[in-house]
């Protein structure tokens, strides 16, 4: 098994799987290492994880995550979800106060579902095993809480795809480390820095996607020029499209009882 330095160095997101199934065990293992080693807010546990093996319920996910084909590929697809509901149903079962079914209680659950999703990460990675995240749970935090039967204040957070490594990208860039670390309070950037710190990755993640026929393509035809101007394009993160993704966010956590103004009159069990 490899150290945490060494599969921190290996790490590539894995889009490509062998059909290989990864064995209960193994997923046992890993598991439980993860919700054993990850530090917990009150020691709360705000989490479930969601295992879909089933080729049928992994088509639907498919579906539901944008079509992204490593999803039907690989064996393994992990659902990872802010979960306050077993807690306070919990609470209730001893005569405790209801609490956490406000945006207060999201935060902290969902800080906790990326942190176990990054310990089964590593887990798997470790034995050699590949994987990628998915954004777009995010996307259609709804359509999946309902698919996957999520009860009140309980939401997908984020997902992986797991299997064994079909391919063998190249390491991603990243910037420079002096971009991301200040020292003592927050240093602002100037231009001239800012060119700098992006000038590698500008380069490099063009290249990238010119290298890429349909991506080329597509650039040519939007008159996209720049590196920049392809993250906030249609064919990425366009910025309406965010906001109206960002709204159904919202609307999920009220209709998961994590806002106000969501739950049917005699659903709220305070
Ligand atoms: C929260 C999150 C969501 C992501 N969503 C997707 C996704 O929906 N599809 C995808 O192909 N990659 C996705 N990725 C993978 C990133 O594209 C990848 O981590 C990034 O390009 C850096 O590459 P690396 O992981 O190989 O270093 C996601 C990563 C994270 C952390």
């Amino acid at each position: 098994m490899k150290t945490v330095a060494e599969t921190l160095t290996a790490h590539r997101s894995i889009r490509q799987f062998k059909p290989d199934e990864i064995p209960q065990n193994v997923i046992d293992e890993v598991l439980q290492e993860a919700i054993m080693g990850t530090s917990s807010s009150g020691n709360l546990n705000s989490f479930s994880v969601i295992l879909t093996r089933d080729p049928v319920r992994k088509r639907r996910l498919y579906e539901l995550h944008s079509e992204q084909d490593f999803v039907l590929q690989a064996p393994l697809v992990i659902t990872f979800c802010a979960d306050w509901h077993r807690t306070r149903q919990w609470l209730k079962l001893r005569g405790a106060r209801d609490n956490f079914n406000n945006f207060l209680g999201y935060q902290v659950a969902a800080n906790e579902a990326m942190l176990i999703s990054q310990s089964v990460t590593l887990g798997f990675e470790a034995r050699g095993y590949g994987l990628c995240y998915m954004g777009t749970t995010l996307q259609a935090m709804q359509e999946i809480a309902d698919y996957l039967n999520l009860p009140e204040t309980c939401l997908p957070i984020t997902t992986i795809a797991v299997g064994v490594p079909d391919e063998q990208p190249e390491r991603r860039e990243r910037l420079p480390m002096r971009a991301y670390i200040h020292d003592e309070t927050y240093q602002e950037a100037s231009t001239s820095k800012l060119e700098e710190l992006y000038q590698a990755r500008e380069i490099s993640g063009w290249q990238r996607y010119m290298s890429m026929p349909h991506l080329k393509a597509m650039c040519e035809e939007g008159s996209i020029t720049s590196l920049a101007q392809m993250y906030t394009s249609p064919y990425k993160y366009d910025p309406d499209a965010y906001a109206a993704t960002s709204l159904r966010v919202l609307e999920a956590l009220r209709g998961r009882g994590f806002l106000p103004g969501g739950l049917e009159v005699g659903q709220d069990e305070q």
